[in-house]
Parts: structure tokens; C-alpha cells; sequence
């Protein structure tokens, strides 16, 4: 099945796939090959994936994480305040969807899938303690758990459970590589709930009375994608503020990136300066 990179172009105006958008793309498109004719079950993935990415953020971004890589970053106050409270947003939204998946997945109501969700939730949160490590500390500062999420990651690329394009991302890297990298990922999370919006409202019988919440969540995760790439952007390979960005430019960018509805600007109109 061809990638449709249309989708992508929908997505803030953004067309540009990376390798991540572009695994993940293949991913879906192998299972509405596989499960044409059968949309529950295509349901049914769809819905554990975004339980174990949706588990995983939950942990990766929260403030026991990013609080502290924040205050050790070269910024004045505002600047980390403004980063701060902008990424918190973002986490208390991951929480919030967390619960969603959960409580969907608890209305289909079967024995087996009982014990997929477990699994699924599990594998979430060890996969967001494992990059949250990774990621955020060096070795010489945690050396038992570098060691113990080294040998988690190992495994889940062994058992294929680490996507290919993700796996080098997962180390220790600048707080820029880490917001650059989370536009991808935040678009192919926003990719999921477009794909249950399309689900939705293609076989309403199936999960119709949910196509309005996919579509919020999906629009969720978008601002979550221009939060990081505002972030990213305002940022340095060392971490520091850019020279030509201002923190009210900043501010200004962010507010922009949070804003909800149809009527939300494009990032690059927003004059960081
Ligand atoms: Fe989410
Ligand atoms: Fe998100």
C-alpha cells in the first residue's frame, strides 16, 4: 500500500516525513492490508499501540523527568519557565489520554484482550522509564540504571519491539536533539488517532460515537509536535537560546503552538525574535 504522504501535508501544513513517519506509515498500511474487511480488529491494534505509546509519554515526559533536565539547562528563568509550564501541558495531556485508551479498551470487554492490555500498559511504561533514561542520563551520573535500561532497550530491539528508526534516538543527547526528535514521534502518535478518526467515521457501527474524541486527540498530539519543534527551534546545539531568539518571542511562538481549533496559525509565521 502506497504511503499517503497527503496525510502528512494535513498535519499543521507540515510535509516533510522523516524515517520514524515514514516506519510508522508502513506499520499502519500493513494492517489495514491485513485486516481489510475486518475493521475490529484493526481497532483493536490501533487501540493497544496508542495504549503503549500513550503509557510510555506519560512517563518519559513527566516533570520527575523533564524537571530536572530543564533546571540544568543554560537558560535565565523565564525562558525555563516558559518551556516548563508548556511541557507540562503536554504530559497532563498524555495523562489524560492514558485513561481515554484505557476505559475504551475496557468496553470491548474480552478475557484475551484482558491480558493484552496488561502486557501492552507494562511494556508502555518500561519503554518511557527506558528512554527517559536514556536519554536524560549519562552513565557516569546513573550507572545502574544506564546499565538496566541498556540491557531493557537491547531486548526490546531484539524482540523487534523498538521500531528500527527509533533506535538510535534512544541515547543520551542535547535537550534540542530530544525535542526534535519528539516532532516525529508526536506526529506519528497523531497519525494513530487520525487513522481511529478515519476508522470511526468509515464503519460508524464500529466506534462512531468515539470519532469526535479521536479527533480531539489527535489535535492533542499535533500541538504537543509544535510545542517540541517551538522549543527546538529556540534552541541551540549546545542548549542555549539561540542569539536571535527573544523570550517573548518565545512566548509568543508557544502560545501559538498551544492554540486549539481550525484557526490555529502556522509556527512560522510567529517571529521568534
Ligand atoms: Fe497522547
Ligand atoms: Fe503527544
Amino acid at each position: 500500500m502506497a504511503i499517503p504522504v497527503t496525510v502528512w501535508k494535513n498535519c499543521a501544513g507540515s510535509a516533510r516525513m522523516s524515517d520514524i513517519n515514514r516506519e510508522f506509515e508502513r506499520h499502519l498500511a500493513g494492517w489495514q492490508t491485513r485486516y481489510q474487511g475486518r475493521p475490529q480488529r484493526e481497532l483493536v491494534c490501533l487501540y493497544l499501540l496508542a495504549l503503549e505509546r500513550e503509557e510510555n509519554v506519560a512517563v518519559a515526559y513527566s516533570e520527575r523527568v523533564l524537571g530536572p533536565r530543564l533546571s540544568a539547562l543554560p537558560l535565565a528563568g523565564g525562558v525555563r519557565e516558559l518551556m516548563r509550564s508548556a511541557l507540562r501541558q503536554v504530559w497532563e495531556d498524555e495523562e489524560e489520554h492514558v485513561v481515554y485508551v484505557r476505559a475504551a479498551l475496557e468496553k470491548l470487554r474480552t478475557p484475551l484482550l484482558h491480558a493484552r492490555v496488561l502486557l501492552q500498559q507494562t511494556a508502555g511504561m518500561i519503554g518511557g522509564w527506558t528512554v527517559a533514561v536514556r536519554q536524560h542520563q549519562r552513565w557516569a551520573e546513573a550507572p545502574l540504571s544506564r546499565a538496566a535500561a541498556t540491557f531493557v532497550l537491547w531486548a526490546g530491539n531484539v524482540s523487534g519491539r523498538v521500531p528500527r528508526a527509533v533506535r538510535r534516538h534512544i541515547d543520551y543527547c542535547s535537550f534540542h536533539d530530544f525535542c526534535s526528535y519528539n516532532v516525529h514521534t508526536e506526529g506519528t502518535a497523531w497519525r494513530c488517532w487520525q487513522r481511529l478518526t478515519e476508522l470511526a467515521e468509515q464503519v460508524p457501527a464500529l466506534c462512531g460515537e468515539h470519532a469526535k474524541d479521536f479527533r480531539r486527540i489527535a489535535a492533542d498530539e499535533d500541538r504537543h509536535r509544535r510545542v517540541f519543534k517551538t522549543i527546538a527551534d529556540a534552541l541551540d546545539d549546545g542548549d542555549r537560546l539561540r542569539a536571535d531568539v527573544t523570550s517573548q518571542g518565545l512566548a509568543a511562538r508557544l502560545e501559538v503552538a498551544q492554540q486549539k481549533g481550525d484557526a490555529a496559525r502556522v509556527l512560522d509565521d510567529v517571529p521568534l525574535s
